[in-house]
Order: C-alpha cells, then structure tokens, then sequence
C-alpha cells in the first residue's frame, strides 16, 4: 500500500539541508517537509536538558504536520533521541520510525577506517555526550576516536561564508590537531558541515576519508521503504515544504545553495506546537 504522508526532517537550522538534499536526490517520489528551528540555533552550544526539550517539541511538530517517519538530520538533537532510546520504544511519544544520524555515521566510518583511527569534528553537546565514541566502541571496541569540538563552523554556513579564506583558517585551527592524531578517517559529526567539504578536505589531504551521515541515512531509509517498515509513495512527483521558526533573506539564499537548487521555495515562518 503506498503512503503519500510526507517524510519529516528538523536541524537547528540549514545544516539539516545537507541531508534532505540528499534524501531527495535518492527519493523524488517522496514528499518532504523540513523544519529548521532557526529561532533557538544553534543547539550546539546548549545544555543536554535544552536539547532534549526543543527535540521533543520538534518531533510533536512534525507529528501534527502527519509525517509518516521522521530524520533528525542534526547531531546535537541526535544525542537527546539516542539517550531516549536507552529507555523508551516510542521515544517523544512517536510511534513512527525516527532516525539519528549519528550511528550511520559510525557505521559509514567504521567500513571506510583502515586504521581505525577516528576523527569527530562537531558541536560542543554532540562532542560533550561521546555519542560518535560510544556508536563506534559498540561496533568495534579497538577503534581509537580523537573528538574535537568546532562550534563557530555553524555560524560561517549560516551566514554563508563556505569559501571565505577565514572560514578556511577557522576550519585549519579546529582540524590540524586531528590530523596530529594520524586518523584516517574524519566524521563529519555536525550536519552543517559538509557545507565545508572542501576546506575541511583541503585541511586533511584525500588520504582521510571525510564521512558524512546524508549519504548513510539515505541507504537506511532505502532499506525501511523497500522492507515495508515505512510505505512508500508510489510513482508522482515528490514535493518539498520548508518551514522555520524564523525566516530571514539570507537562509533562503543560503538554502538555495546547499540545495543546488536555485528554484528552491523560500522557507515559511512556523511556530513550534
Ligand atoms: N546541525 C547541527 C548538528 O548537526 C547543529 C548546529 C547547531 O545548532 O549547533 O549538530
């Protein structure tokens, strides 16, 4: 039976977009809906308890817009639905599927290390709650993990400052430490970072595989739709809704970009349920 309920995203912010895009690219039959709640960015730099709290408001948001499964494309708010899932099976009071992007980045890590020497670049609370090391050590006890937390890199893809030359030395001070560690892999823990692809690349030479969850989350989701856990939509053209709780000029300008899509509907302003 097909399902034409959207399937459901919230971020702090734009970050998350870097994850629907490729959710879209993989699914143009779906409908999506995108929540960014860019009133209370960043979540990065907030307590356990704060992140939690907007996490759950958002899943209830999405709930109320019947979404059919939702993906938390934002790490920080990845950690609050991990810690729930130690204790409940319908975490927020969801009981449809809901996806971190935290443990497909591990695994997408873990197949691409040699060495198993693992950098995480992400937020302070993502950083702080050792989320990325306790998904790796479960999976592969002898990996070694370097954590390092970069918290202005959210604000410079925000303002949509991907290629400035002090993006490029902000992301140079956060990454050589790293490569100080020998890792062959960098997690790219935070999802507004793969807006930063080619200066964090630039940091680490092509011998360190950078990993991003968008592409993992995307194989997931193909996986649930094709075993039936989540139905899909059938055959149509997919469409896109964008809400955020604040909309400003840059963001749209900015979504545009990291969406490749120059035809991209501006975001409408939403308040959180
Ligand atoms: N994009 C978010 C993440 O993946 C966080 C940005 C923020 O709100 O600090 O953690």
């Amino acid at each position: 039976m097909s399902d034409a309920r959207p399937i459901g995203f919230f971020d702090s912010g734009l970050g998350g977009l870097t994850v629907l895009r490729a959710i879209r690219q993989r699914f143009p039959d779906e409908n999506l809906l995108y929540l960014g709640d860019t009133a209370r960015l960043p979540y990065g730099t907030k307590s356990p308890d704060t992140i939690r709290r907007y996490t759950a408001q958002n899943v209830k948001s999405l709930i109320s817009h019947d979404v059919k499964a939702i993906v938390i494309a934002c790490n920080s708010a990845s950690t609050a639905l991990l810690a729930e899932n130690k204790t409940s099976s319908t975490p927020f009071g969801a009981n449809i599927p809901i996806y971190n992007v935290i443990e497909p980045g591990a695994e997408a890590a873990l197949a691409r290390s040699a060495s198993k020497r693992i950098g995480v670049l992400g937020t302070r609370a993502t950083v702080g709650s050792n989320a990325y090391v306790h998904a790796i050590r479960e999976r592969e006890p002898q990996s070694e993990i370097f954590q390092i937390p970069a918290p202005l890199l959210v604000p410079l893809v925000e303002e949509g400052w991907e290629t400035d030359p002090l993006t490029n030395l902000i992301v140079y001070r956060y990454v050589a430490p790293l490569m100080a560690q020998k890792i062959d892999t960098l997690i790219l823990g935070c999802t507004h970072y793969p807006a930063l692809y080619d200066s964090i690349q630039r940091v680490t030479g092509n011998a360190v595989e950078l990993v991003d969850s968008a592409n993992a989350i995307a194989d997931l989701l193909n996986a649930d739709l094709i075993s039936g856990r989540i139905a899909a939509r059938g055959k149509a053209n997919g469409n896109l809704a964008l809400l955020a709780t604040d909309v400003s000029p840059i963001m749209n300008s900015t979504a545009k970009r990291l969406m490749a899509d120059p035809e991209l509907l501006d975001f409408k302003a939403y308040d959180i349920v």
